[in-house]
């Protein structure tokens, strides 16, 4: 069969969403407008040099039945967790919690000079794996690898492969690919991704034009956008004048049922109450 083209399906302008102790922050999935994108339950960009946008931080709260995902930009955040593990993550670090049946965090980005920059994304774990045991991968930004295209493209692979390199990131229930995406000026980007995976690109620097066929004719998009893909084999991305990045995500959606209660995310309603009453007799399941 002939490969074909993720077309766009949708282009979502991000909102502005207050979260945690108060962080401003621009919110594309997990709204109004589009609650979930199987298996992403939720993306959030922050990206401030103004303190009071992001120095309350998220203090100490609980997840369970979900992935969370932190990809900084720069700035540092501050993290500490119920499994034993505390410390900072910097500028093109990132954090890959499986929370399983329960973690308790704090997330507190700190103030420095050059602000704060990055994402949170929010993958759903299959029904099987919801009350796994916690898992914590972090990644040293030296740890991400960066291929480099002819044309000056330039790929960090957090997870999935570019051209044979995989990311470190592994062993995750969606299959998925996380990578973020440079092209330079004139230049143009291709990557093969799963036939019958979900598959979106959040563009947050620049503009570029991603191409809906063979031919070079496309939609031009321009930051910040998520653009929800359509299914196919790959998608192609074509830049003008000016360079763009953005972030690829791909991952295998679960078709099952959801019920979501803040930061927990189970497949019934009998679930999260479960959840709140182990909350509130103090037997939340932390380690
Ligand atoms: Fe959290």
């Amino acid at each position: 069969m002939r490969s074909s083209p993720r077309r766009i399906e949708k282009i979502i302008e991000p909102e502005p969403v207050t979260e945690g102790a108060g962080v401003r922050l621009k919110r594309s999935i997990g709204t109004e407008r589009l609650d979930y994108l199987d298996p992403f339950l939720l993306l959030d960009h922050f990206a401030s040099s103004d303190p009071r946008d992001y120095k309350a931080g998220f203090p100490l709260h609980p997840h369970r039945g979900i992935e969370t995902v932190t990809y900084v930009l720069w700035g540092e955040v501050h993290h500490k967790d119920t499994l034993g593990n505390s410390g900072s993550i910097g500028a093109g670090d990132v954090q890959w919690m499986t929370a399983g049946r329960g973690i308790m965090h704090e997330e507190m980005p700190q103030v420095r000079p050059e602000g704060i920059a990055g994402f949170q994304l929010w993958v759903n774990l299959p029904a099987k794996l919801k009350m796994t045991k916690p898992r914590y991968q972090e990644i040293r930004s030296d740890k991400i690898p960066e291929i480099k295209k002819e044309d000056g493209a330039r790929i960090r692979v957090i997870t999935g492969s570019v051209d044979g390199v995989s990311g470190p990131v592994t062993g995750i229930a969606a299959n998925p690919i996380y990578l973020d995406v440079f092209v330079p000026a004139h230049a143009s980007f291709i990557q093969p991704i799963h036939r019958g995976h979900t598959a979106f690109a959040y563009v947050f620097e620049g503009e570029a034009t991603y191409v809906d066929d063979d031919k070079d004719d496309g939609t031009k998009i321009s930051s910040p956008r998520l653009i929800i893909l359509g299914d196919g084999d790959y998608v192609k991305v074509v830049t003008g004048a000016t360079p763009v990045r953005f972030l690829l995500v791909s991952g295998k959606p679960l078709h099952e049922p959801i019920a979501r209660y803040g930061p927990f995310v189970m497949n019934t309603e009998e679930e999260i109450q479960q959840t709140l009453l182990e909350l509130r007799q103090g037997t939340f399941v932390t380690t």
